[in-house]
């Protein structure tokens, strides 16, 4: 694959070697822990089916939406999110591109903690399966001695951080293009291939049905029900942390962005489902069989790393394979959205202060340690440090729930008020026939997405004030 040098169209930036690329990385972005962990969860919190349709129609409307006005603006700017917003010629609203920094340049140090999880798991899994090893027969125990040690999660925070800097020092087409066709395709094969293998499950048909049929009971206040679809199409469409502009920036004239933004949202929505169909029937089976009940499944952020192994150590002889395949999932996906929002920070940092590509990995990398250690050491022996009464990791996470939306929010308002949602419209018709939804998408921009936007915002608030988000 031939780096494309557009030139007239941003200089020497890279770009995408097709739409193909393009849609691939966005939705390698979008696929990560939140599809697999959060989203099963979240259904069967939220009634089932209930959930499920309502997360579809978000997703397919505001989720659209927001990925048409990321990706525009960067393809529109050629910049990354941080300078994007002053190259339009809109240097007051430049404060909305260093926002647009600061979450990614957050987020992404905790969440290269959970990849070390993630790495953890997936390395005892593969010593059961090939090397005989034990560890995982008590998953309680084992998660809390690992997150307690002294060093084990930092120093698997640290792999996660290397490997993931090491794709983005290769380069847009080079590192993350050529990553992500080897990894996306083994993640969609093996979560077809363990949904498919748990529909067989003697008794299957219970937790599938328990995952799809609408339960109206146990959604008693539809609003909760609907913010809780948005806050996970936000965060796993992975809007408002400048990657979708970044991304957009790379990509080619001749290439349609509302196309790409809707196979981007459907591969995201189709992965989530799938997952629930992976991961729900076999908790349903466990809760039967070991009495655990609805408390079982209802087991939110634990159910990756504590209740799935619990499950897995239940099924015997197959019980490690399937934990490794799983977390050999996992692993990739999390890899994958990792490498998003580095590309985004250092994409940032190469423009802002004009420096190679290698040395901005080497300041993020840096930074990711130093700012990682303080969720990875959270747990153990720094736990005396917690911000307003949480572990540092909880702290992190509650405060990016709050800011994104903040971000989302201030970018429909850039885009519907300030700078008009004709600069988009025009991009969008810029190369190929013209965009027929003009009038809608101005509709969505200034009135639908802010006001639903408002409203994740101050649910996040009033939850934030009572409550840590990752409490384990
Ligand atoms: N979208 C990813 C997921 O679903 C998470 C993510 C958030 C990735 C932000 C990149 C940036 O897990």
């Amino acid at each position: 694959m031939r780096l494309e040098q557009q030139s007239g169209d941003g200089g020497g930036r890279a770009s995408w070697s097709g739409q193909f690329a393009f849609v691939l990385a966005a939705a390698a972005s979008a696929i990560g822990l939140g599809n697999l962990w959060r989203f099963p969860y979240l259904a069967a919190r939220y009634g089932g089916g209930v959930f499920i349709a309502t997360y579809l129609a978000l997703s397919l409307t505001l989720g659209v939406t927001l990925l048409i006005t990321e990706i525009a603006l960067g393809r529109r700017s050629r910049q990354s999110q941080l300078t994007a917003f002053r190259t339009l010629g809109y240097p007051r609203w430049g404060f909305l591109g260093v926002i647009s920094t600061i979450i990614p340049m957050f987020i992404l140090p905790y969440y290269n903690v959970i990849g070390g999880w993630v790495v953890k798991y997936f390395a005892a899994y593969a010593g059961m399966v090939f090397g005989g090893c034990s560890g995982l027969e008590d998953p309680q125990a084992f998660f809390d001695s690992f997150i307690a040690a002294p060093w084990d999660p930092f120093a698997c925070m640290c792999v996660f951080t290397l490997v993931t800097c090491v794709v983005i020092v290769m380069g847009v087409k080079n590192g993350i293009e050529k990553s992500n066709m080897v990894m996306m395709p083994v993640l969609l094969f093996m979560a077809i291939g363990l949904a498919v293998y748990v529909a067989f499950l003697p008794g299957a048909g219970e937790g599938i049905r328990y995952y799809l049929v609408p339960d109206f009971s146990s959604c008693d206040n539809i609003g909760k029900v609907v913010l809780g679809a948005m806050g996970q199409m936000f965060y796993s469409l992975s809007l408002a942390m400048g990657i979708m502009i970044t991304y957009g920036s790379y990509m080619r004239r001749c290439d349609s962005v509302p196309r790409a933004a809707v196979r981007i949202a459907v591969a995201d929505t189709f992965v989530a489902v799938l997952s629930g169909f992976m991961i729900i029937p076999v908790v349903v089976l466990f809760a039967a069989k070991s009495g655990a009940g609805r408390a079982a499944i209802d087991a939110g952020p634990g159910l990756m790393f504590v209740t799935l192994p619990k499950v897995f150590a239940s099924l015997g002889a197959a019980g490690p394979w399937l934990g490794l395949a799983f977390f050999v999932l996992v692993l990739f996906a999390a890899f994958t959205s990792a490498i998003s929002m580095t590309e985004a920070c250092v994409a940032a940092v190469c423009d802002f202060f004009r420096v190679g590509r290698n040395a901005a990995v080497a300041v993020i990398c840096v930074w990711c340690v130093a700012v990682g250690s303080v969720s990875a050491f959270g747990y153990g022996r720094w736990s005396s440090f917690r911000p307003f009464g949480m572990p540092a990791l909880d702290f992190f996470d509650s405060s990016m729930n709050v800011l994104t939306p903040v971000a989302a929010l201030l970018i429909c308002i850039f885009v519907g008020w300030a700078a008009g949602a004709r600069t988009i419209v025009r991009e969008l018709s810029a190369s190929g026939p013209r965009f027929g939804a003009g009038r809608l998408y101005r509709f969505m921009v200034r009135w639908f997405a802010p006001l639903l936007l408002a409203a994740i915002l101050a649910s996040e608030v009033c939850r934030c004030l009572k409550i840590g988000g990752w409490s384990i």
